[in-house]
């Protein structure tokens, strides 16, 4: 009995001085708008059990409470843990400039990463974007398309057995299309899942995005004593040896041609003027701008490989799809773009090349607002290190998250009008984009450690939609209705719940 009193005592006396610790958290978290579904002790930890359905309704709950709520802000306690969720445009702007660590729930991601530059530290990610940033010039992106644009060929090629036989979904061909073109991009390699969907890598990439998931979301699965106790830990190691051995390979032939080309070509140090740089995979570029055979090891070029790869794969795929669903809840839009794709190909089936990118303006428009309705990366989280007065007036306590709703802020009235949630591609037209703050438009985030891959994704992007478009109609089992509505989910990307079910009609030429 004495035992377990002093026991009692003993944590007792921990939770006083643990919370004594906190003070100024708990001081600053009070001032905070507390959302409705708060409880004692676990916060609002108990609204996300349900399914990845249910997480994203949740938050999307949350962040119209947040714009409602005192200086667009709501904090959400889970247990101990203290998150700010954000969706005021001015204050976000500052968050972005001035905190660049990541949340630690990313730490899952660095099993398989390491420290690719998207989740690092910001000791390790800076030099690292340093040495990425000129990667993505757009002198260095146009040459891409060509591969945008033969992949689109295949896609569509691979849609004819779909076309006029009802709905499906058609999502592992469009993953499987932005997976061939980032493979062949990044690595240099032709993957060819769009010709074999069942290719080890995208099955143990798509596996593993779903075990992080879990992770996530099942606290049980958290620490990794724990995890290490459940199936989905072997599972985890099988997936991550696979990728690693995929690219691993890939680095050492890479490795072994330069070696062959520098002896055939002594003067290859003049690889570090720009212009050579064309027609290069983005692992070449990495090899050479870190610095050659002294830059990065052979594990920092798998990390950010993988990086470029899990960055640049689903999101964009999610982008290409809901574009896909939106234009078929909307007809008369979808028509509208057809005419704009018949202006440029006229009564050609040619492929696309660079420069008719910067003509399909309508196509643009659509996408930048499907990204702005349902931006395949609803909230990115960032970690207070300093404390910090906002505009808003909040101040953000050390050790708490932000999180950024860039759905919310995306959907704000204050931002887009009392019809924010009408599917509008107008919007982005020069004379009525006018924004008050640039965050108040952030589909690949905005700050000093933004999306590096936006114009590369928005190229793609635009590439396949416009071959689909071009050969067939996208069409929906549901009524076009002012607010589009889709169920979506939050599988570490906002993704539509049915898989992305369309159904496609052949165009007559
Ligand atoms: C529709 C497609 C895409 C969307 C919506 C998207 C969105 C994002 C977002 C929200 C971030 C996080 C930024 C932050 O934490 O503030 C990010 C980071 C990043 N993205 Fe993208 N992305 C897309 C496509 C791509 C592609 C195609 C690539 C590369 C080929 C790419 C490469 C990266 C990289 C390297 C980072 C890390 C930047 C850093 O931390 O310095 N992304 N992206």
């Amino acid at each position: 009995m004495l035992i377990v009193s002093l026991l009692i005592l003993v944590i007792l006396l921990w939770v006083a001085l643990f919370k004594y610790g906190r003070r100024r958290m708990y001081e600053l978290a009070a001032k905070v708008t507390a959302p409705k579904s708060e409880r004692p002790l676990i916060g609002v930890a108990h609204t996300f059990l349900g399914d990845t359905e249910d997480i994203m309704t949740r938050l999307q709950g949350y962040s119209y409470e947040a714009m409602s709520s005192n200086g667009g802000m709501l904090r959400g306690w889970l247990g101990h843990i203290l998150y700010l969720f954000t969706v005021d445009a001015n204050d976000i702007e500052v968050v972005l400039k001035t905190h660049m660590e990541k949340d630690d729930l990313h730490r899952f991601v660095q099993k398989t990463i390491g420290y690719g530059g998207i989740f690092a530290p910001v000791q390790i990610w800076r030099p690292r974007r340093k040495v990425m940033v000129p990667m993505f010039s757009p002198k260095i992106l146009e040459n891409f398309v060509d591969v945008f644009s033969l992949q689109s060929e295949i896609l569509s090629r691979k849609l004819e057995a779909r076309a006029g036989k009802g709905s499906f979904s058609i999502w592992t061909h469009l993953s499987s299309y932005t997976l061939d073109s980032v493979c062949e991009t990044t690595l240099g390699i032709k993957l060819k899942a769009q010709d074999d969907p069942k290719t080890p890598f995208l099955f143990y990439l798509n596996k593993l995005l779903d075990l992080i998931t879990q992770r996530i979301f099942h606290l049980w699965l958290q620490p990794d004593w724990m995890f290490k106790l459940f199936p989905q830990f072997v599972e985890h190691e099988e997936c991550v040896r696979v990728l690693h051995e995929f690219t691993d390979q890939v680095i050492k032939k890479k490795r072994e041609e330069l070696k062959i080309e520098k002896i055939a070509r002594p003067e290859a140090d003049s690889y570090c003027q720009l212009q050579d740089y064309k027609n290069k995979s983005f692992l070449d570029l990495l090899i050479l701008l870190s610095g050659g055979e002294r830059g990065y090891s052979d594990e920092e070029l798998r990390e950010e490989v993988l990086t470029l790869i899990i960055a640049g794969t689903d999101t964009s795929a999610v982008g290409i799809g809901n574009t896909l669903k939106l234009l078929a809840k909307y007809p008369g839009v979808q028509e509208k773009l057809y005419l704009e794709l018949r202006h440029v190909f006229g009564d050609s089936d040619r492929p696309l090349v660079k420069d008719d990118l910067p003509k399909l303006k309508y196509l643009e428009r659509v996408i930048k607002e499907t990204l702005r309705l349902f931006p395949p990366v609803p909230f990115i989280i960032r970690k207070v290190l300093t404390e910090m007065k906002l505009p808003s007036g909040h101040v953000l306590p050390i050790g708490s998250g932000v999180v950024v709703s860039i759905w919310g802020v995306h959907r704000h009235p204050k931002y887009w009008g009392p019809d924010a949630d009408k599917f509008d591609p107008d919007r982005f037209l020069p004379e009525r984009f006018q924004l008050s703050n640039p965050c108040a438009y952030m589909p690949f985030s905005n700050g000093p450690r933004n999306c590096l891959g936006y114009q590369y994704a928005l190229m793609s992007m635009k590439t396949a939609v416009a071959r689909i478009l071009r050969s067939y109609r996208v069409v929906g089992d549901e009524e076009s209705s002012p607010n589009p509505q889709m169920r979506v989910k939050l599988n570490i990307m906002m993704k539509a719940v049915d898989n992305y079910s369309i159904c496609l009609e052949k165009r007559d030429r």
